[in-house]
């Protein structure tokens, strides 16, 4: 009976805890798996002494693709079941903004993957940048389009359409095109191409970046600009032409409303999992990077564990974000020192 209580005890604890993992920099660099990764997410999908699953979501400013494709392109790395409902990009929280816009601009990403995945959002009218081109080619000189752009591109006249909202969804492939064209639409009579507003912040429409990250790990031996240099390129672009400060609404890790998200997401599979739908108490974020992952879950009240794997390069911790439960060489570490804390 006491072995019984025991157990009961610890299965208590594993359902009263969950984990939160970034992606890129702590299961995986690009399309290599972290081999470590595989382990953690074995263990906590019940390959341990209790036989039980520990919840867990994904949590990642990745961008660029449907969740689907997105999610299949991971377990087939990671070896390991990933659902829909336990996985958030950074975008992914942007599908709310459907409500409030009918024609928006989306920009970034390859090809027209960010189109599909606005559609499925449930935004009726997607622009993206080779429309306006294919329609108005000075609009951006130096940019050539290819047949395939061409063939995939849905021009029309756009100095007759009110574009009503940007949303940078995932990195700019051209930043000259669509800086140019996001310049435009932000000094334009409310997202008329051709225009020019007399009133720049009246007639302003509003801006979205998906998410702010200056920097992302990738094959390359050093970390690579991400959206957040391209945001910010763009803002003292804005500033030096119209002298204003660019207003904009920043969605991803470290931004709060991320993180309340996530706890959404985290209850939801919790009654997927366990039939009980209660947030756990001890939420451990495992992130590679200080200035998203580990700002944004120390600023939440989360356990942070910040890896050794991916951004983070330093010494014992990070000087300006430190990770409140520890540096871990990888995830698996991580993991198995907060299941022995925890349970
Ligand atoms: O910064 C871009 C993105 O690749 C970062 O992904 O999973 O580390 O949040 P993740
Ligand atoms: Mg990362």
């Amino acid at each position: 009976a006491e072995m019984q209580d025991l157990s009961d005890e610890k299965v208590r604890a594993a359902k009263d805890m969950a984990f939160v993992f970034d992606i890129d920099g702590v299961l995986v660099h690009g399309d290599r798996l972290i081999p470590e990764g595989q382990r953690a997410l074995e263990i906590l999908n019940g390959d341990n002494e209790l036989g039980i699953k520990i919840p867990h979501i994904f949590l990642t400013n990745g961008s660029g693709k449907p969740e689907a494709a997105r999610i299949e392109q991971l377990s087939k790395i990671l070896h390991q079941p990933i659902s829909m409902e336990q996985f958030i990009q950074s975008h992914t929280p942007m599908r709310a903004l459907s409500d409030y816009y009918n024609t928006v601009l989306v920009v970034g990403g390859e090809g027209y993957r960010c189109r599909e995945v606005a559609e499925q959002y449930g935004f009726n009218d997607i622009v993206v940048p080779n429309d306006i081109i294919a329609w108005d080619p000075t609009v951006a000189p130096y940019r050539i389009l290819t047949d395939e752009d061409r063939a995939t591109s849905r021009p029309r006249d756009f100095s007759k359409i009110n574009i009503e909202a940007i949303m940078v969804f995932s990195d700019s492939r051209d930043y000259a095109t669509d800086i140019q064209i996001i310049m435009d639409l932000l000094q334009s009579e409310h997202g008329r191409f051709h225009t020019k507003a007399k009133d720049p912040i009246s007639q302003r429409i509003p801006i979205y970046f998906s998410q702010g990250d200056l920097l992302c790990p990738t094959e390359h031996p050093l970390p690579r600009m991400s959206q957040g240099a391209f945001r910010i390129g763009l803002e003292a672009m804005y500033k030096a032409l119209t002298g204003e400060d660019l207003e904009r609404v920043v969605y991803g890790k470290p931004e709060p409303a991320t993180y309340k998200y996530a706890d959404e997401v985290i209850m939801n599979w919790m009654d997927i999992i366990h039939n009980d739908e209660k947030l756990p108490r001890n939420i451990y974020m495992v992130g590679d990077n200080p200035a998203s992952d580990i700002v944004g879950g120390n600023n939440y009240g989360w356990n942070t564990c910040l890896v050794r794997t991916g951004v983070f390069q330093g010494g014992e911790n990070d000087e300006t974000n430190p990770a409140n439960f520890g540096v871990f060489a990888n995830v698996l570490d991580a993991v198995k020192t907060a299941i022995k804390k925890e349970i």
